[in-house]
């Protein structure tokens, strides 16, 4: 089986953009391996800090965001890391042409319950600064630490699945993701149905109509918890995910942050033929005006999101 550092020379020339990726690889790999002995190791509590998000920081949040840190710490190709858990952007090596953005872990609300999280990475080029729209990124991938350890990583061609073996080694599962353009799954927190905007709650109205309703079909819901690993499966087997902009996230332009959430996960989406929209324009055209800027997140299943940007239109 093909392993990842012999599919970077297939997708990059750029053996600098490749090391980053491999760095960001390892410190997966790394952070899977203290993720499986947290519960004993008493890991999986709060921190008793809060990031510039405001969230109650878990122990595992520091331990993943330092972990990537010593990583990349390592590589002299990385100048700049933004980070969820950190305030600012930090200045590594000064030589270094890549600027990598990073959700060191992602999901941690499910880590005390055992539940899938990730680490969502970025990838850009330092000339382009702090602030550059999602089509600028030059790679961008997450690793989800699930039954398998997945790694999912698109450069500038397919989106690949690699999945880490028992002695250590990244191995292509999945060579080029198709998500399918139809689907009949959708993930919204549909607790949150009294905040919704028209458009959103015309989508799921719709979609739960099922075989009689507008849709004409039957959908099945499904809400993780955390964006990896609805992602995945969404990547997988399609499906739509949806954290659109409510009358609660309105003020701070939506939940789900740009740089290191929706921008990476959009590029993976539509590497392998999916769509992405804030609801009025595709999440890569972005310009972003901050490192910690939340937007909107509508993605996956072209026809489904196709959907949702209709009712925006309408509304
Ligand atoms: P993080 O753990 O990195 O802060 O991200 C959590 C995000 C995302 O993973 C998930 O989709 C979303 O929070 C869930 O939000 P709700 O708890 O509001 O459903
Ligand atoms: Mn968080
Ligand atoms: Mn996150
Ligand atoms: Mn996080």
């Amino acid at each position: 089986m093909t392993e990842l550092a012999q599919w970077l020379t297939t997708q990059t020339s750029d053996q600098a953009l490749a090391g980053a990726i491999l760095s960001m690889a390892a410190a997966g790999a790394e952070l899977a391996a203290v993720l499986r002995q947290a519960p004993i190791a008493g890991q999986t509590g709060l921190a008793g800090s809060e990031n510039v998000q405001g969230e109650a920081q878990k122990a595992l949040d520091v331990i993943s965001n330092d972990i990537v840190l010593n990583h990349l710490r390592a590589n002299p190709a990385i100048s700049i890391l933004i980070s969820e858990e950190l305030d600012e952007a930090v200045h590594l090596s000064s030589q270094g042409a890549f600027i990598v953005a990073t959700d060191p872990l992602d999901g941690s609300s499910n880590l005390d319950v055992n539940v899938t999280v990730g680490t969502i990475f970025s990838i850009l080029a330092k000339a382009g600064g702090l602030l550059q729209k999602g089509t600028a990124q030059l790679a961008a991938g997450y690793v989800a630490y699930g039954p398998a350890t997945s790694l999912v990583v698109r450069v500038t061609g397919d989106t690949s699945v690699f999945t880490l073996d028992d002695k250590g080694a990244w191995l292509l599962t999945v060579a080029a993701a198709k998500v399918p353009t139809a689907s009949g799954e959708f993930a919204i927190n549909t607790a949150r149905e009294r905040f919704w905007d028209e458009a959103t709650t015309g989508y799921v109205q719709e979609s739960v109509a099922g075989e009689t309703g507008p849709a004409g079909k039957r959908y099945n819901m499904r809400w993780v918890g955390s964006m990896v690993a609805d992602i995945h499966r969404i990547l997988m087997r399609g499906g739509i995910f949806l954290y659109p902009l409510d009358s609660e996230t309105v003020s701070k332009g939506g939940r789900l942050r740009l740089l290191y959430e929706a921008n990476p996960m959009a590029w993976l989406v539509e590497g392998a033929g999916g769509r992405s929209t804030t609801g009025h324009e595709g999440i890569l055209d972005v310009t972003p005006t901050g490192i910690h800027q939340r937007v909107p997140v509508i993605l996956g299943s072209a026809d489904e999101v196709r959907r949702v940007e209709d009712w925006y239109a309408r509304s």
